[in-house]
């Protein structure tokens, strides 16, 4: 069935600037506030929090970028303004340019070959469809396995890639749980065709096996296609409003902080933790191979940000100093092709509080050490809408991150 097309008609985009805590702190608590959507994070300010002082240490002239509905821009900006916070408006229309960025797309849109192709966004279909050629194709070195259905029935399939010993250490990649970050199914795809078919990658599965998971969220990746561009969350219903956000649903620290327990607020954590079968699916393929998965990362857009734990303190992790130069390596080898630069740090130090993100889990119950959600590059007139022609670049410099993290693990485990 056809469905209604959500129109963003006078929604507005703010930059906002905030220039000491006070006002930084008002800017968070529009979090709490369900229909104010956060496209960037609000970012700490002040002294260096990053283990890297020379990476970037002070955020503070970084805006926060946010999306207002028509109904609250009378009260959104008189709060900013008797707040005296710095703000401009950066989209005056939202729908405006959603129509012409679909037409654009409309028009750069090619047939599907059968094979993937990384010249335009793919749709689910398609990224299945690549995931099940692979299997047959390449029967020796890969499978596909359901690991759960989304709300509204979709296969939530994994890939596991592996030439060498069936015990070797795992790397699992989780992709696609933000519907609205393209980029993320994206490039997770394509690290499973340079892994699967370029012979010259083939020592990285050699010594290390793969646990790759393209879209975790499939539901709210379609709906993004057909019916709302910005959308974030799951699709399972609730009274008020849908969705739940799956990085918001790990059962670590749940809805302590940076999290809503409002239902229509595009970070509702879920009314319990792993509310939802697309969280679950992910906890079980982790607890089914916790001991063997040696690295774990989430792919998101956007920011360029390399985060690890934790997201419910300010308290480094014990084992910071290795996370810091492993994530320090990788984003050298990321900016040696291009000069795209990544910030990093804890999350809750580079950027700011909130629970119940798949990383946190992962490493804070599941025990897997090495845990890192990755915020690739955002582009376009919104960060979500990187162009697809950005898409081949993005992919190709941040595998060279990838190879950094699986050189890693091959060395150490
Ligand atoms: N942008 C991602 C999200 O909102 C990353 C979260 C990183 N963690 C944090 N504590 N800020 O889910
Ligand atoms: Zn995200």
């Amino acid at each position: 069935s056809a469905k209604e097309k959500i129109s963003y008609e006078g929604y507005k985009v703010y930059e906002l600037l905030p220039s000491n805590e006070e006002q930084l702190a008002l800017i968070r608590s529009f979090n709490y506030h369900q229909y104010i959507d956060f496209w960037s994070e609000p970012k700490i300010l002040g002294k260096p929090t990053t283990v890297n002082f020379w990476s970037e240490p002070k955020i503070l002239g970084k805006p926060t970028t946010v999306m207002v509905p028509p109904n609250l821009q009378a009260s959104f900006t008189s709060t900013l303004a008797s707040a005296h916070i710095n703000y401009s408006v950066l989209i005056d229309n939202v729908e405006r340019v959603n129509n012409a960025e679909q037409a654009r797309q409309a028009i750069n849109a090619r047939p599907a070959s059968g094979r993937i192709s990384f010249t335009e966004y793919q749709r689910y279909d398609a990224i299945q469809n690549y995931l099940s050629e692979l299997a047959t194709n390449y029967p020796d070195i890969v499978s596909v396995e359901e690991i759960g259905t989304s709300y509204e029935g979709r296969a939530i399939n994994m890939i596991k890639i592996g030439a060498g010993a069936s015990d070797n250490p795992i790397i699992l990649v989780e992709g696609g749980i933000h519907a609205r970050e393209w980029i993320s199914p994206a490039f997770v795809t394509y690290i499973i065709q340079e892994l699967v078919e370029n012979e010259d990658n083939r020592n990285m599965i050699e010594n290390t096996n793969w646990i790759i998971v393209p879209v975790l969220n499939p539901d709210g990746y379609e709906h993004t296609h057909t019916s709302a561009r910005l959308w974030r969350k799951t699709r399972s219903p609730g009274l008020l409003c849908t969705g739940v956000d799956g990085n918001r649903n790990f059962d670590f620290h749940w809805m302590e902080t940076g999290a809503s327990a409002l239902q229509c607020s595009n970070t509702f954590a879920g009314s319990a933790p792993f509310s939802e079968s697309e969280t679950s699916a992910l906890r079980d393929v982790v607890l089914q191979y916790a001991d063997q998965i040696k690295l774990f990362l989430a792919i998101h857009s956007y920011g360029n940000y390399l985060l690890y734990a934790w997201g419910h303190t300010s308290d480094l992790p014990e084992d910071v100093n290795i996370l810091d130069a492993l994530a320090v390596e990788v984003e050298s080898a990321i900016a040696s092709v291009s000069g795209t630069r990544y910030t990093i740090g804890s999350s809750t130090n580079v950027l700011y509080a909130a629970t119940g993100g798949s990383a946190d889990w992962v490493k804070g119950v599941a025990g897997v050490n090495l845990t890192y959600t990755v915020e690739l590059p955002g582009g376009g007139i919104w960060g979500f809408d990187l162009p697809a022609s950005r898409i081949i670049p993005v992919c190709e410099e941040t595998f060279e991150g990838v190879k950094v993290y699986q050189n890693y693990v091959e060395n150490n485990f």
